[in-house]
């Protein structure tokens, strides 16, 4: 299921409630925002929880879904210690409505509460925000506003000209992943990118030599976004599908496969991911907040695979895998 993770920075500075910054500025995350049309107010259904020892996010999180909410427009916000659960609503009544159902079953553990927030034109202050940067040595990321502009440098361009997914690479969890692949450059044939966003990590394969690149996402609107920047790019829009990894049966096995997700969705669906590797393939995975690094390392900690390589960032952790087996 998506989950979106997001810290609180001082974006607050474009008043912008809480999302993110990364090193770079911006955070992929104002898409929930961005996507909104433009009511004058949203309604921000929300919980704060002072830990996620016990998995508190994922109860919070379950508990929207069963009430009706998509999966993908349930967001977490870590913020230092604590994590803010959060829906946005146009509707106040909607907004109601779901706090009162999810309320009823907490007990006063913890309570949802709706605010009334004023909506901003996000998709405008998103493109202002979003600019050209160097994604690694080898690639830059040129949105595509900016193109006429972008002077040309020893790295490759790759165009974003739809942010509506996660994926610019402005985000540590891509940004890793887009190192991860180039480090293997020229050294695989296929690649599957599970959850692909804005497609961005499925460019960044086909610019590393992948001839067979497919890239799958849940979510209706990363799939259009991610065709949307192939295009731009040159690229065939085909190799972009609608698929939930959970329920996901590949046509082939893949040199190499890229998943950002969160950890427990890695954790839980190790068996589906695992079986798009090929023999002596590679598998990156990411998306893995630091604290659940030992977690995660036990899952994957299986006879099948062998961590090769592991970039550790502040907050977050990708690491990459040979199948041998
Ligand atoms: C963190 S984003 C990663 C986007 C991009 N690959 C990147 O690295 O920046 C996770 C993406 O996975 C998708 N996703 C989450 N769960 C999924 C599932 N079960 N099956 C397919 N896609 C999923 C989300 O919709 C989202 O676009």
């Amino acid at each position: 299921m998506a989950i979106k993770t997001l810290f609180a920075g001082s974006l607050k500075a474009w008043g912008l409630p809480y999302f993110c910054l990364t090193d770079n500025g911006f955070n992929d995350n104002l898409l929930p925002m961005a996507r909104q049309k433009h009511p004058p107010f949203l309604f921000e259904l929300f919980c704060i929880l002072q830990n996620d020892t016990h998995g508190q996010t994922d109860i919070a999180r379950e508990l929207l879904i069963n009430s009706g909410v998509k999966p993908e427009d349930v967001i977490v916000v870590a913020k230092a210690e604590t994590f803010r659960v959060v829906v946005y609503f146009n509707n106040c009544k909607k907004a109601d409505l779901v706090r009162a159902q999810v309320n009823q079953h907490l007990k006063g553990a913890f309570r949802f509460k709706v605010k009334k927030i004023k909506n901003e034109n996000w998709k405008v202050k998103t493109a202002k925000i979003f600019s050209v940067f160097a994604l690694t040595n080898k690639f830059d990321i040129v949105p595509s506003w900016k193109q006429k502009s972008y002077r040309r440098t020893p790295r490759m361009p790759i165009i974003i000209d739809s942010i509506n997914a996660f994926g610019t690479g402005l985000h540590e969890t891509t940004s890793f992943m887009a190192k991860l692949i180039e480090r293997r450059e020229g050294r695989f044939q296929s690649f599957l990118d599970i959850g692909t966003g804005t497609g961005l990590l499925a460019m960044i394969a086909l610019k590393c030599g992948a001839r067979h690149v497919w890239a799958i996402d849940f979510d209706p609107e990363a799939v259009v976004a991610a065709k949307q920047n192939l295009k731009v790019n040159g690229y065939s829009q085909q190799m972009v599908r609608r698929a939930d990894i959970r329920c996901f049966h590949a046509p082939k096995r893949f040199d190499f496969v890229a998943a950002n997700l969160i950890t427990r969705d890695l954790i839980k669906y190790k068996r589906q991911i695992l079986s798009t590797v090929e023999k002596n393939g590679f598998l990156a995975i990411s998306g893995i907040m630091i604290e659940n690094l030992s977690l995660l390392r036990k899952a994957f900690g299986i006879k099948k695979l062998r961590c090769v390589k592991v970039h550790k960032g502040a907050q977050w952790v990708a690491l990459l895998y040979k199948r041998i087996l």
